[in-house]
């Protein structure tokens, strides 16, 4: 889960890494009134930035300074709203302005590749990191972190070293790291990027821009509530998760039903591939619905599917092992009266695959059944052609 900035920042203040004070708005009067408070403190020049999980804000104008209350409602006004690389903004954060004397790239990732965790440190920050490192690589340093020692002090001093932050910035930018990877490592993040961190005309070290991703897998350690409830997901998503459902949206035509996330995703490719030739059709999910998927899966999962208005046809594909294919097919039975009872839409095409233990039985049940919007393929190749073309048809 990608964390907004203002949620990385209230994490980083949690852990003693100074950020500059600030609050979300989401309305440009609520930007007003915050602003109000930062003049009544003394600090009439604020910022106003877009709340969205997207980097590159600045450039697209979702990052305005303002000079006092009333600009800063202005400028709000103009940044509520807008489209930044498609996520439409609903909230800014409000913040003081700081005076920049510098700006570096910090950050932690998990470096799947070397089976390990990376810094990357450079004194050319605030601009985007790959530019940097394809333009002037040796301006970027990358430093692998043993999990077992972390960033006491020395390994902080030396990653700023690498780095190249001048001497003004170093003591300043070690002890913001050695704090960083407390988050990074107590949160179960997968990344936890700074750009820029900056040095401030009174030789302050500040994160001024926070990204943070935690690790889904590690949710069940920690109290997510609030930083769940401000998450703005896809909402089939946030619904499949409710559904306890293995479930991510794509942008394609074909909704896809699998069991066994390596089935679902070779079903992603076959689809894919089928609708190259039709129209250009594609996968519109993933769903695994796992083994021994129950009636009540099956019904969560067809109706998660089925409410998707991208959806035009469905592949429900289906290798039986442990849960047998008669097992599946009651179940889709079952799915589908569950659904029609809960008075949903069930007119949409579904295609059918099963293969495995019972398919021969399984298929009997769903041909006696004979629901409308059933038709039955034996093989997967050819099952992601038929429902290509009934999306295309649409
Ligand atoms: N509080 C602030 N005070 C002064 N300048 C800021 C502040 N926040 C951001 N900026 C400026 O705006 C730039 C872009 O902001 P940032 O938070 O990095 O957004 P993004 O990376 O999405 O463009 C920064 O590099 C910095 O120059
Ligand atoms: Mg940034």
């Amino acid at each position: 889960m990608d964390l907004f900035e203002y949620q990385a920042k209230e994490l980083f203040a949690q852990y003693g890494v100074p950020v500059p004070q600030g609050k979300v708005a989401s309305t440009a009067e609520e930007a007003r009134a915050i602003a109000e408070e930062f003049a009544a403190a003394g600090k009439p020049r604020v910022v106003v930035k877009a709340q969205v999980k997207t980097g590159g804000r600045g450039k697209a104008g979702g990052v305005k300074v303002a000079d006092d209350a009333a600009d800063a409602e202005e400028k709000a006004a103009q940044i509520l709203g807008m489209d930044i690389k498609g996520h439409t903004v609903h909230r800014v954060l409000i913040e003081e302005a700081s005076d920049i004397a510098e700006e570096y790239y910090f950050s932690f990732l998990l470096d799947r590749a070397n089976r390990t965790f990376l810094s990357i440190c450079s004194a050319e920050g605030g601009v985007e990191i790959e530019e940097v490192a394809a333009t002037n690589p040796d301006a970027v340093a990358k430093v692998a972190i043993d999990p077992l020692t972390g960033t006491p002090d020395s390994v902080a001093t030396d990653i700023v070293a690498q780095g190249k932050l001048p001497e003004s910035a170093a003591a300043g930018a070690a002890t913001a790291i050695t704090k960083l990877w407390d988050v990074f490592v107590q949160r179960d993040a997968t990344l936890v990027e700074v750009n820029p961190m900056i040095l401030t005309g009174d030789g302050r070290v500040v994160a001024l821009d926070g990204k943070v991703t935690l690790d889904e897998n590690a949710d069940f350690r920690h109290d997510l509530e609030s930083l769940a409830s401000a998450a703005e997901g896809d909402p089939l998503e946030v619904r499949a998760k409710e559904k306890g459902l293995n479930y991510v949206k794509l942008d394609g035509q074909v909704g896809i039903i699998g069991n066994g996330a390596g089935l679902v995703m070779s079903t992603l490719d076959v689809v894919a591939y089928a609708g190259e030739e039709r129209g250009g059709v594609k996968p519109a999910n993933f769903l695994d619905i796992g083994g021994g998927a129950s009636a009540e899966v099956m019904a969560n999962g067809l109706e998660i599917v089925l409410g998707d208005p991208d959806v035009h046809s469905v592949f429900v594909n289906v290798f039986g092992g442990i849960t047998a294919c008669d097992e599946v097919a009651n179940g889709i039975v079952q799915a589908l009266e569950m659904l029609e009872g809960r008075g949903e839409d069930v007119s949409k095409p579904l295609v059918v695959r099963l293969d495995g233990n019972n398919a021969e039985l399984g298929r009997s049940i769903l041909t006696d059944r004979s629901h409308p919007a059933v038709r039955q393929v034996d093989t997967m190749d050819g099952a992601a052609a038929r429902a290509a073309e009934l999306a295309a048809q649409k």
